[in-house]
């Protein structure tokens, strides 16, 4: 069926209602959650990592997933306006010019990284694309260096021009690698999600 306007917005009211009712502040929740359903990233215990976790749907899940053993630790360039869950930790900062207290966190490990950052859009496909790259090239270097040794990576990036080297460099460090695109991703958007598991 072609896509309209009426079937774009049929789409972001089904998920949006459905965030709104359980409890997350954006229906972004079920790119992970089927990320999660397809790949079994997120354990009992995990200490996770949440690059861009405003408004922080991810978070609220992955802490729900890990449990008071496990930590899930936010950062983004926007405040968060939510009751953080017990064992979650939030820190607003640039993943480019990382303030002093999450540049302690390289000292620590964890096992999981998530980046859902997407740069402010710019109208422009290309620009966009570029930056998009620029943030994931940003996550993967620092998960390189907090990422424990079998640890994962969930990365999104809009497919541009640099998608194929992106994709490389994550199996250059990730025993497997996995490309998807979740039902709860407009089809017109050009996001996706890589995903490195069992880092080398
Ligand atoms: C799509 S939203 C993330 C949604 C989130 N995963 C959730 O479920 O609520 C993308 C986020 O990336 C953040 N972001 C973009 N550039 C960033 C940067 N340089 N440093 C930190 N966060 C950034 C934005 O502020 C925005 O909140």
């Amino acid at each position: 069926m072609k896509s309209t306007k009426f079937s774009k917005n049929l789409w972001h009211d089904h998920y949006s209602q459905k965030a709104q009712k359980e409890g997350y502040p954006a229906r972004s929740v079920y790119k992970l959650q089927e990320i999660q359903k397809k790949f079994k990233i997120l354990s009992k215990n995990d200490h996770i990592l949440d690059l861009g976790c405003a408004p922080g749907s991810w978070l609220i899940y992955a802490a729900s997933l890990t449990g008071l053993k496990g930590e899930v630790v936010g950062i983004d360039l926007k405040s968060l306006k939510i009751k953080l869950p017990a064992k979650a930790r939030f820190i607003q900062g640039d993943i480019f010019d990382l303030p002093l207290e999450a540049k302690e966190l390289l000292n620590r490990k964890f096992d999981v990284v998530l980046s859902d950052m997407a740069p402010f859009s710019s109208g422009n496909q290309f620009t966009d694309g570029v930056r998009s790259f620029q943030l994931c090239t940003e996550a993967l270097a620092l998960s390189e260096k907090v990422l424990k040794p079998g640890g994962h990576f969930i990365c999104k990036i809009f497919q541009g021009e640099d998608f194929k080297l992106f994709s490389d460099m994550i199996k250059e460090q990730f025993k497997q690698l996995h490309i998807f695109k979740p039902k709860s991703s407009r089809k017109a958007s050009r996001e996706i999600f890589t995903i490195g598991k069992n880092r080398r």
